[in-house]
């Protein structure tokens, strides 16, 4: 029985994603390291550091260029971000959260990033969900478990209850890895190994996907 939605934040509910991207690409520019959108599809979900290795594939640079990369990456995406207003929320996801609330349905949102609240209080969402889960809120970040088990935890839910909706690889191994249900979001090979694949919220009731979820197996 499912009694949780968990939500990841950047390209779910909002297309912030594309911010993260927007960012990556001109750090990269700057640094000379090649990187396009392709390359991007990889990074989706990780936390900011980890998005950094895996763009630096492997060039060394120390702790303190590391931090000054992050740091740059991340007054670009506030500079995304500054405009966000209830009008950048996704088709179909008020709808969904809507829904969800009057279904008796707890939500919760599970995203790495560290400027989700302000995204969140942005997306004028803030009363439409239970608790929020961010790049503070654990250490280990997706693909492990711990962020989707930390947002079960604080809705009092058990994970098997829980379902989350994901728009990255990383993420939909998070939920799985945490024994919880996976929806995800957009190309199947970006999110084919989640429980159920949908191109985006639109047009997305919660009676319909509620069936599509009994029938998984597991
Ligand atoms: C989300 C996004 C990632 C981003 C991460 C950290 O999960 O999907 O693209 O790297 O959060 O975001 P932050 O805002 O803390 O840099
Ligand atoms: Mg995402």
């Amino acid at each position: 029985e499912i009694q949780g939605v968990i939500f990841d934040l950047d390209g779910v509910l909002t297309e912030t994603a594309e911010y993260h991207y927007r960012g990556w690409q001109r750090l990269a520019d700057e640094e000379g390291i090649p990187f396009n959108r392709e390359a991007n599809e990889a990074m989706r979900g990780l936390s900011r550091r980890d998005s950094l290795l895996l763009m630096l594939n492997g060039q060394s640079r120390t702790e303190e260029q590391l931090e000054e990369m992050m740091e740059r990456k991340n007054r670009y995406y506030l500079e995304f971000i500054k405009d966000v207003s209830p009008a950048d929320l996704l088709p179909g996801a008020v709808e969904l959260l809507d829904e969800l609330r009057a279904a008796g349905i707890k939500v919760g949102i599970g995203s790495a990033s560290k400027n989700a609240q302000e995204v969140i209080q942005r997306l004028g969402i803030s009363d439409r969900v239970d608790t929020i889960s961010d790049g503070y809120s654990v250490t280990r970040s997706k693909p492990a478990p711990d962020l989707f088990l930390h947002a079960a935890e604080q809705l009092g839910l058990a994970p098997e209850h829980c379902v989350v909706v994901e728009d990255a690889a990383s993420g939909v191994e998070a939920a799985l890895a945490a024994g919880m249900l996976a929806v995800g979001l957009g190309p199947v090979e970006r999110v084919g190994v989640a429980h159920v694949v949908l191109p985006s919220l639109e047009g997305v009731q919660w009676a319909d996907l509620l069936a599509k979820l009994s029938h998984v197996e597991r």
